[in-house]
């Protein structure tokens, strides 16, 4: 009995063993070739480095992750709660560590955030989702290379160049606008058939990513998919967004916990393959049904601007293209939707933003009537109000970077190669940064109320990785919260809570309440 507990142990600790050396994260082995600069020789130890970092206790090999597991004190589904508490405990900068030990520092200062966003790196360095890149490396018949948001250096620039251009252009954009106010007007529709009788939508969330989803689709592959239907079967969309979700939430646990699934397949490791494998199912479909459709049909390329793009580049294989549009939708479903929870949870919660939001939606175009985009334009209060938005409730809390060159931050020499997680939004619940922070005042964004360092709104990133989808979203959330308020008065009756699932998520369901405007009682 004795001699198999040994054993056990012994094979424990040769597990732990194997597991650590075959878990060195990637980036350890890029920035050796990226960066020429890297100074991590005899110098190290003059400076302070990454390593004197304060931040909580770490075990040899294991690091500090031991915090997320069911012997710490933190829970991955608050990991937004714990960066706060670690902030509080260890200050402006704070040390993690990885697996073997490679440090992981988030920075939570505003003026050490600037510094590293102002860097002007050639091929920016975001950590990659380990898991994902390792399955799609095992999946050559559908991938050949890891996809834009996993790609790091040459490739990620030429994928870059070649899939986004057609996505940021402001053509794109507008030429899609008149789809987006009918795919907005489903979406009132939406909400006024899941009404209960007291005008409470119960899993409001639900619906917003159906709203996510479609309104991508509709960018993306320049069709309507008909998700907004009311009485259509949405069983495809909750299939689609609840394998989204668990992607989300299988990257965070294989981020934050052990890579065990390197060694064998964990829950984790199962479950983000079942979803990878069902969001590219259900949407190759789509492309599929799209690409023949659009054989027979005369083509309107003003929406079909991206799609057609995609498919036209030369340089790329189908198999880049198919996953680029895949890759594109999924981005849109939960990061979209989430973004609407919060903003009518905010815009609701603060009456007298409601009411000056109202006057001046209605001031642009009567009830029932499309905005065009030059109305949008004018309305400085709605912008203000999304701006406010993103900086109390952003759906991405942290920029996450890889130092491609050693900087100097306070009186730390951090060296290439280390993990940085940039604290956007803790910072920007600082008084130091936003006077009066914890309140929701959009007038902020019109007249200046110092403290103001706006440069920490960063909802969609920062430089050359920056979202593509950044301009199609501003735009859509411009028009659909226009919309929307034109047409209800928003209704917050119980607390929105918060879930960590690597992007900032509400707890579901989340009740919202749409009471008709008397302008729109007139008019049904
Ligand atoms: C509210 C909605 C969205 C938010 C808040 C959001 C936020 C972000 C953020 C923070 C990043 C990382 C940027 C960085 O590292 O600097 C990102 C990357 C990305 N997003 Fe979005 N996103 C949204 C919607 C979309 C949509 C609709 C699409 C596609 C149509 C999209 C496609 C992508 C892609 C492909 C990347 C990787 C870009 C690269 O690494 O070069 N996103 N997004």
């Amino acid at each position: 009995m004795l001699l198999s507990g040994a054993w056990f142990i012994a094979a424990a600790l040769l597990a732990i063993l194997v597991l650590a050396i075959g878990c060195r994260p990637p980036w350890c082995f890029w920035t050796r070739n990226y960066n020429a600069k890297n100074d991590a020789g005899g110098n190290d130890r003059k400076f302070k480095t990454e390593r004197d970092v304060p931040g909580p206790f770490a075990l040899p090999i294991l690091g500090t992750r031991w915090m997320y597991s069911r012997f710490g004190y933190y829970r991955m589904n608050k990991l937004h709660e714990a960066y706060k508490d670690l902030n509080r405990r260890y200050g402006s900068l704070c040390k993690e560590e990885a697996l073997w030990n490679y440090p992981v520092i988030s920075v939570f200062s505003s003026g050490d955030i600037n510094t590293i966003l102002k860097r002007n790196s050639k091929y920016p360095l975001r950590p990659p989702q380990e898991v994902i890149s390792y399955y799609r490396r095992s999946r050559r018949d559908r991938y050949t290379n890891l996809g834009l948001v996993n790609e790091q250096g040459v490739t990620w620039q030429k994928l870059r160049v070649a899939l986004t251009p057609a996505l940021t252009g402001s053509g794109t954009v507008s030429g899609f606008f008149p789809a987006l106010n009918t795919v907005t007007d489903e979406f009132i529709d939406l909400i006024v058939s899941e009404r209960a009788t007291n005008s409470t939508v119960r899993g409001f969330e639900d619906l917003a990513y159906r709203m996510g989803l479609e309104s991508t689709c509709t960018l993306i592959l320049g069709r309507h998919l008909g998700f907004l239907k009311p009485d259509s079967s949405n069983i495809l969309t909750k299939r689609l967004a609840e394998a989204v979700r668990i992607h989300f939430m299988a990257s965070r646990d294989a981020f934050y916990g052990l890579p065990l699934w390197k060694l064998l397949p964990t829950s984790a490791y199962k479950q983000l393959i079942e979803s990878e494998d069902t969001i590219y199912n259900i949407i190759s479909e789509l492309v599929e049904t799209t690409i023949r459709e659009k054989e027979d049909e005369a083509k309107d390329e003003s929406v079909e601007a991206v799609f057609l793009s995609i498919l036209g580049q030369k340089n790329l294989d189908i198999r880049d293209k198919k996953a680029a549009i895949v890759d594109f939708i999924a981005a849109g479903i939960h990061t979209l939707g989430n973004t609407l929870v919060f903003l009518f949870d905010l815009i609701g919660r603060n009456p007298q933003v409601q009411a000056t939001l109202y006057e001046e939606v209605l001031s642009l175009a009567p009830p029932g009537c499309d905005l065009t985009e030059a109305d949008l334009r004018t309305a400085d209060y709605l912008r203000a109000c999304i701006s406010e938005s993103f900086r109390i409730l952003p759906t991405t809390p942290c920029i996450a970077r890889i130092l491609d060159e050693p900087i100097e931050l306070e009186k730390y020499h951090l060296n290439a190669g280390t993990v940085v997680l940039l604290h956007t939004w803790i910072a920007g619940l600082d008084d130091k940064n936003f006077k009066d922070a914890s309140k929701y005042l959009p007038e902020r964004w019109m007249t200046t109320m110092k403290p103001h360092s706006p440069l920490l709104v960063a909802p969609f990133g920062a430089g050359k990785r920056i979202c593509p989808g950044k301009r199609f979203v501003e735009l859509a959330l411009r028009l659909i919260v226009a919309k929307i308020v034109r047409e209800f008065e928003i209704v917050v009756q119980e607390e929105l809570n918060l879930e960590f699932e690597f992007i900032l998520a509400p707890r579901s369901p989340v009740s919202l309440g749409f009471q008709d405007r008397l302008s729109r009682t007139e008019t049904t």
